[in-house]
């Protein structure tokens, strides 16, 4: 084969053949495609998009890329969540010890933020001395003893997307259902769980915004699972608003806690025992209630073990911010905008995510709610505590919320102004 044919079979609105197909993913991945050239069949597949069979078989070349997991020798069902990312979703942190507490095993491997979504390593790394790379060995050992694991892919899981994923990222290629589709998926299906929960994000702070294209990207994904033999579900679910009341790594962290505490904001709550239900589901232990685990102190039980088990002190104090700055309601009236996009921005602006892969995150950054869409607000309430480590950057920060905070009058229902951004 020659790079340039399979390109222009796509650009010319073709389909690829498996063996097109197969071999231009294995010489990307070996170095033989060049950059350019894949770049070129990412963004003709962006514009032509791929049908069913292509999509099936891209995933497929992706997963043998690298090498597959195996937990189907473990004592307990393997179970899988995966979120298309957005703001504040820090559901994984009370969701794996949830689901491990209610008798299934939960393998979480998980990734970094970038731009203004979060990452669940950046936010589990904001305890001291949690660890998140682990030997296969140790996860399994881990998965046997505790039922949890939240942990970084290791590098040989699907190296074709690794590289092509970062590709996507600086050449506006990211946003394709059948990119991301093959994408996760290929991860997911490597991992070797029997069964997947997919939380797919639609609204202002997520990939896709549009909610057709997000359910296509749902059908899509439960497709391609179903066919590798993952019993693989989807929900869609809202991220036009942040969800819980923080976004940034350690403040995310304490709002985890405060929810396996049998508190914590009820959306967030509701999210995470509706995923653990459908997860349990999957895998045949449907007679367990999650929400009677978060009550009775059996998954705080076991994600205190689940960082103790990474060398994680659970115990220890939270990092917190050295500098903090409110943002007041101007006048009286209802929060009728909290926009997700914005709050997501001011976060990483803040600190609380990185601009380039090699950067540390600030562990105590980021942006805390204090009041939610939809409820009435005084002149001179504090809506929102900005927390970050360099207080050059409120200013930044600021500008991104502007806009994204609305507090519209009582009576004309329209809004009536912008909160003080000062
Ligand atoms: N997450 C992924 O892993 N891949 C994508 O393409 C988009 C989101």
């Amino acid at each position: 084969f020659a790079a340039v044919d399979v390109i222009r079979t796509k650009r010319d609105g073709g389909a690829l053949s498996g063996e097109q197909i197969d071999w231009v993913v294995a010489a990307y991945t070996r170095g033989e495609v060049a950059e350019e050239q894949m770049s070129a069949l990412a963004m003709a597949i962006l514009l032509r998009g791929m049908d069913r069979a292509e999509v099936s078989r891209w995933t497929r070349a992706m997963i043998e890329s690298g090498s597959r997991l195996d937990f189907s020798s473990l004592p307990r069902p393997a179970v899988d969540k995966h979120s298309t990312g957005g703001v504040g979703d820090k559901v994984t942190l009370p969701l794996a010890p949830l689901v491990a507490a209610c008798g299934a095993a939960v393998p979480q491997l998980s990734g970094r933020g970038l731009g203004h979504t979060g990452g669940t390593l950046d936010k589990m790394e904001a305890i001291a001395g949690w660890r998140a790379s682990l030997e296969l060995a140790e996860v399994d050992a881990q998965l046997r003893d505790v039922g949890a694991v939240v942990c970084a892919a290791t590098a040989d899981l699907a190296p074709a997307d690794r590289k092509l994923y970062a590709l996507r990222d600086v050449t506006g290629t990211v946003e394709s259902v059948p990119l991301i589709a093959s994408s996760i998926m290929s991860k997911k299906i490597a991992e070797g769980t029997r069964a997947l929960v997919l939380d797919v994000k639609v609204g202002s702070g997520a990939f896709m915004k549009d909610p057709a294209l997000a359910r296509e990207l749902a059908t899509t994904m439960v497709a391609l699972g179903t066919d590798a033999g993952v019993e693989t579900r989807a929900l869609l679910t809202d991220m036009s608003t942040p969800l819980g009341r923080t976004a940034g790594n350690a403040l995310e962290v304490r709002e985890s806690v405060e929810v396996l505490a049998g508190g914590g904001p009820a959306d967030l709550v509701e999210l995470t025992v509706v995923l653990a239900r459908e997860m349990l589901d999957a895998v045949g232990l449907d007679a367990v209630d999650p929400a009677d685990a978060l009550r009775d102190g059996r998954a705080m039980d076991v994600w205190r073990r689940m960082v103790a088990a990474q060398g994680g002190d659970p115990d220890a104090p939270l990092p917190v911010a050295r500098h903090t700055h409110e943002v007041r309601a101007e006048a009286d009236g209802v929060l009728t905008g909290l926009d997700a996009l914005a709050v997501g921005v001011a976060a990483w602006r803040l600190g609380a995510g990185r601009a380039r892969r090699e950067e540390a995150v600030q562990a105590g950054a980021g942006v805390e709610l204090h009041a939610v869409r939809g409820e009435r607000v005084r002149a001179g309430q504090p809506l929102l505590t900005l927390h970050t480590d360099t207080p050059e950057r409120f200013g930044w920060a600021l500008e991104a919320l502007a806009g994204g905070v609305v507090v519209a009058g009582p009576t004309t229902g329209r809004p009536a102004a912008a909160p003080a951004l000062v």
